[in-house]
């Protein structure tokens, strides 16, 4: 679909307006995707895994955090549908250099299966402008028909969960605490693995995240930590370093830990995870469209 004269997608005589998203939509769009992504949740949930929770206070607060960030980088990627004010959907894109990726999207439960996913997805997929692209997909059967219809190949993703055995834990050497000076070698690395720098991502990341990184020469490589000390965002030169890195943040996950967004081609996460005992699940996809999936890299759900 093509956006009319005054930039918005869908008819004059339509209800629901797809249109760019303003500072002004950030707490009606948090209410809409907190119920958009519980629901999902609720559904997609296999037997004996634990009922899902509603977002935290919290946890609404960094998602308009982190929305905010992405309206202020690139405006032009975020867009939402609503009716009389209201935000019913939401599809959160962003370039940058020459990746495009999707943040968030979603349409609240009661106006899906109308369309108004694919006037959000054509408004995005135009920003991309026909970069390569990246995100990590839920199961969900609209999304994943809307993504392999807009030519996303779709690599499976495992997960790994479990409390650590310690007793696995190597001795990794090597490895120190980043700062805001690692930032450009580290951009240089995410240009060769996935085709473009996070460039104003990493600060937003390193304010909010730890960071450990590797300087070993020939083959760099860093990960952010997340509060419980799980890997949010894993990305190297060499399966070595990746697996150190790896190391290191399962030395530092208190009680249980999650490692996300594993595809097949990094495996060597798999085998780390194997050797401390975790448990390996199966959750989503990483949706590529003109590039492979990264490796070693374990993508981070927000920023990729
Ligand atoms: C994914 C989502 C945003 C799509 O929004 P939507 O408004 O329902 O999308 P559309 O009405 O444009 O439908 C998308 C396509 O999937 C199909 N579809 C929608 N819901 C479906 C369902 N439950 N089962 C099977 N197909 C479905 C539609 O028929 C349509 O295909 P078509 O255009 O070829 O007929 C919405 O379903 C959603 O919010 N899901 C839960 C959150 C989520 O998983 N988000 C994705 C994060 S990666």
């Amino acid at each position: 679909m093509l956006p009319d004269q005054s930039g918005f997608y869908g008819g004059a005589m339509d209800s629901v307006r797809v249109r760019p998203m303003r500072e002004g939509d950030l707490e009606s769009a948090e209410r809409a995707s907190a119920v958009t992504f519980l629901a999902a949740d609720r559904l997609s949930r296999r037997v004996g895994a634990p009922e899902p929770e509603p977002r935290s206070a919290a946890g609404s607060k960094q998602w308009i955090d982190r929305m905010r960030f992405f309206l202020t980088v690139d405006p032009d990627g975020c867009w939402v549908a609503d009716v009389d004010g209201d935000v019913v959907g939401f599809a959160i894109s962003q370039n940058r250099g020459r990746l495009w990726y999707l943040a968030t999207y979603g349409v609240l439960p009661d106006h899906q299966g109308k369309g108004i996913g694919k006037r959000l997805m054509d408004a995005v997929l135009a920003h991309a402008d026909g970069r390569p692209g990246m995100f990590s997909s839920t199961v969900h059967p609209g999304a994943t028909r809307r993504y392999r219809l807009a030519g996303f190949s779709l690599h499976p993703q495992m997960h790994m969960v479990g409390t650590v055995d310690r007793s696995t834990l190597p001795a990794v050497t090597g490895l120190r605490e980043g700062e805001i000076d690692d930032l450009a070698w580290m951009d240089r690395l995410d240009r060769d693995l996935r085709g473009a720098g996070h460039g104003p991502d990493h600060p937003y990341m390193l304010n909010t995240l730890r960071l450990v990184v590797s300087r070993a020469k020939g083959r760099p490589g860093y990960v952010y930590l997340g509060d419980r000390g799980q890997a949010v965002l894993l990305a190297a030169a060499h399966p070595r370093t990746a697996r150190d890195l790896l190391w290191e943040a399962l030395a530092s996950a208190r009680g249980d830990t999650l490692v996300n967004c594993v595809t097949v081609a990094n495996e060597w996460a798999v085998d780390v995870g194997l050797a401390a005992r975790l448990d390996i699940g199966q959750e989503g996809y990483l949706a590529v469209r003109g590039m492979n999936a990264p490796a070693p890299y374990l993508a981070g759900g927000h920023f990729l």
